[in-house]
């Protein structure tokens, strides 16, 4: 099958290109660079099942691009990720995460796309009252991020009902794992591996209580590509764990795996953060076969050995 990944070049859609190479598959990304980059598809470039489009997902020549190949699937991951940056400049994240979106909608119907599977995100959930949060929770979206996630799904279910494209959104939790970059303010995991193995202080903000699902990319890559199949058609799944993770223990984790000292410094809590997080997985299960399996301590272990690698360049 062909397959177009939007932001194929960022963290989990690179990982998603290189299971769906193994896998047999054509891949064609198209990305921006704007936060990914050629180096994380350094081995999907040896392949000749694969393309690299430098576009912006908003650009009339994803059209173009999709009439000419049409692929079957469009997974689209590109996005504008940064809450805060989406609170300080709504109307780009808009742009991106909206506009961006109705492209890639409009790019499947010319291109006669059988599904897209589109990346969400917890943060359509606000302030959950059930933890672990069922899929079919409410939105409460509480950031222009978050916003743009909902209008994304919703745009999902009117292309559908114009033009018969399926899709299914898949609503990741804390995703970490190797190529995660330490840059954002989300990654929490690749933030205090790249701390802790070139010994800066860490920070820990509140009093390590607050919790998070952590789910290893190489899983969440498994439930993009179960999704690209016939199952799932006009659903919306948790990927995640359903296990809390306080910030206190995540820390403790990686330290042990980094050889480092397990000494955060703490700072009062951020303003807007959750107490706690985590997502029911089962439905995913039960209708897409998918399940997380690897373990918060072995994905720890993958992601610190690969930034020791990488460190090493
Ligand atoms: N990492 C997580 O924990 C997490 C959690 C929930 C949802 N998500 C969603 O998963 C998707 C992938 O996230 P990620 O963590 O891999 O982030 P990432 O920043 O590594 O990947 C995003 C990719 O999109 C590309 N991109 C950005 N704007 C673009 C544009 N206008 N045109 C073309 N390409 C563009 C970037 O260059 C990058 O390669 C995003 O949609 C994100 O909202 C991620």
């Amino acid at each position: 099958m062909r397959v177009l990944v939007t932001g194929g070049a960022g963290f989990i859609g690179s990982n998603l290109v290189d299971r769906l190479l193994v896998d047999g598959h054509e891949v064609v990304v198209v990305d921006d660079l704007s936060s990914g980059c050629r180096d994380n598809l350094a081995g999907a470039a040896a392949a000749d099942r694969f393309r690299l489009h430098e576009l912006d997902v908003r650009d009339p020549a994803l059209v173009d691009l999709a009439s000419e190949l049409q692929p079957e699937v469009i997974c689209h991951l590109a996005a504008q990720i940064s809450v805060r940056k989406s609170v300080a400049d709504p109307v780009h994240d808009a742009a991106v995460n909206v506009e961006g979106t109705a492209r890639v909608l409009t790019a499947a119907h010319e291109g006669r796309v059988r599904k897209v599977v589109f990346a969400s995100s917890v943060a359509v959930y606000g302030r959950p009252t059930t933890i672990p949060v069922p899929g079919d929770a409410p939105n409460d979206p509480r950031s222009p991020y978050a916003a743009s996630k909902v209008s994304g799904e919703i745009y999902l279910a009117t292309f559908r009902a114009l033009y018969g494209i399926e899709y299914t959104t898949l609503v990741l939790s804390n995703v970490y794992g190797p190529r995660q970059s330490p840059e954002g303010e989300a990654g929490v995991v690749a933030i205090f591996t790249d701390a802790l193995l070139s010994g800066t202080p860490t920070v820990v903000y509140g009093d390590g209580t607050q919790t998070r699902d952590y789910v290893y990319v190489d899983d969440v890559v498994d439930g993009f590509v179960r999704a690209c199949g016939q199952e799932g058609n006009g659903r919306r799944f948790n990927l995640g764990t359903g296990i809390q993770t306080t910030d206190r223990r995540l820390h403790a984790l990686i330290a042990d795996a980094a050889g480092a000292a397990d000494k955060p410094g703490f700072a009062p809590p951020r303003l807007g953060d959750l107490p706690a997080m985590a997502v029911d997985p089962v439905p995913a299960h039960e209708e897409l076969g998918w399940q997380p399996r690897t373990d918060l301590g072995t994905g720890i272990k993958n992601t610190v050995e690969w930034a020791t690698k990488r460190r090493r360049k």
